[in-house]
């Protein structure tokens, strides 16, 4: 595949091999018509982007009936408010609010009470749904140049354009930078953030890496990538959130007032090579180590007789099962809380999804915590479990 940004070609460096749609959960007489992808990672030097180099449609994974919303977490939503918080600095009480791919309107139910103009774009219609029954305006359709181009007249001048965990998402980024430039103010901020490439790679969590995230963002390619439609990457903030992410804050290229924290950060990652192939080849070996050493772990549990079940039938478990080869055969079932995936089977390995009363009436021995990155929620909420949690990052 040729790079959206540079259209030089991509050269594969790691090929994770078979892949469904992450959220694709599934009924059992849907097995069959299981569509998959080869999933290949390329990178690409010129703007330091690592990305995937070939990825199903957006309409195939983004459809009427997408199993993810964001308020599913408590630490989300409570991160979602403070991040508005901060972003307020930014507006004025006239405002116009615009946020990318809104979910069901977590974050921008933070505004709506004090700023009349809010108005979210989310493709998925079962999410968007939600938001427009808590009166969160939304329109259900990608952000993009054509779908834009039609609010033209009445959201340009837009002060703040936000998204979170959405950017990667989306196959042409030349496509969304130019939807933004056309609603953006002179003066406008665009937020977004992102799962952070320097934090993948320092914990090999390589279930980062699925359909829908296309690409690995850091300092260096956000800022490389915005240069080139004449805006400036003016500050960054690290997060905590999915395992380390990063929020990016773009101005226009006129804007002077630029934080020390981008030119500290780009100084770091080049020392860390995050511009340069030799990270990701680095970051391959990992993986096929930490492959090897939780296909070992995991045996082991199997040949002491214990019994095992995934706990959040996250997108990134679809990674880790397929590319671990880890079925029915190691893992009972996964416990999740979302009532579109429960009572269907795990994209690929076909694992059944059960609610949490069924976790709780049919307690394994050890749980493999797949959404590691709600660790502290979770080891919260599940005091009363005495087995053994295990993962194969570092939390
Ligand atoms: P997340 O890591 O945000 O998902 P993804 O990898 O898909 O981006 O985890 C969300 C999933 O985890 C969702 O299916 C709900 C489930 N979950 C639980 O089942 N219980 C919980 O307490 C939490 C926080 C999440």
């Amino acid at each position: 595949m040729r790079c959206k940004i540079t259209n030089k070609q991509l050269n594969p460096f790691m090929s994770f091999g078979k892949m469904p749609i992450a959220n694709g959960f599934l009924n059992k007489n849907d097995f069959s018509k299981e569509f998959f992808f080869n999933m290949e990672i390329g990178f690409n030097e010129e703007i330091g982007l690592f990305q995937l180099n070939d990825h199903p449609k957006p309409e195939t994974m983004f459809n009427k009936n997408y199993p993810f919303f964001t308020g599913s977490s408590v630490y989300m939503k409570a991160h979602f408010k403070m991040y508005a918080e901060s972003l307020k600095k930014f507006l004025k009480s006239d405002s116009r609010i615009i946020e990318i791919g809104s979910n069901d309107g977590t974050f921008l139910k933070n505004f709506v009470d004090s700023y009349e103009n809010v108005l979210g774009f989310e493709p998925s219609k079962n999410v968007a749904d939600k938001a427009m029954k808590q009166n969160i305006p939304t329109e259900n359709i990608f952000f993009n140049r054509e779908n834009v181009r039609n609010f033209k007249e009445y959201l340009g001048n837009t002060d703040l354009i936000c998204a979170s965990n959405v950017i990667c998402h989306v196959p042409d980024l030349k496509n969304l930078i130019e939807a933004v430039d056309l609603l953006l103010s002179k003066s406008g901020t665009f937020v977004f953030e992102e799962p952070y490439l320097g934090s993948m790679f320092e914990r090999v969590s390589y279930d980062q890496i699925y359909d829908e995230h296309i690409y690995m963002f850091s300092v260096t390619s956000v800022s490389k990538i915005f240069e080139k439609f004449n805006f400036v990457l003016v500050d960054v903030f690290p997060q905590i959130t999915h395992g380390g992410s990063m929020r990016y804050v773009i101005k226009r290229k006129n804007f002077k007032d630029k934080s020390d924290n981008v030119k500290k950060t780009l100084i770091t990652e080049r020392d860390r090579k995050l511009d340069k192939i030799e990270s990701c080849l680095n970051f391959k070996e990992n993986c096929e180590l930490s492959k090897l050493k939780i296909i070992k772990k995991i045996k082991a549990f199997k040949e002491e007789g214990k019994s095992i079940c995934g706990y959040g039938a996250t997108s990134k478990s679809t990674t880790i099962l397929n590319y671990c080869n880890i079925g029915t055969n190691l893992i009972d079932y996964i416990c999740d809380t979302t009532t579109e995936k429960i009572g269907k089977f795990s994209p690929g390995m076909h694992i059944p999804i059960k609610n949490m009363d069924y976790f709780k009436k049919n307690q394994t021995d050890c749980v493999y915590l797949f959404a590691w990155n709600h660790k502290d929620e979770i080891l919260n909420k599940e005091k009363d479990f005495k087995g053994k949690w295990f993962s194969h990052v570092e939390v």
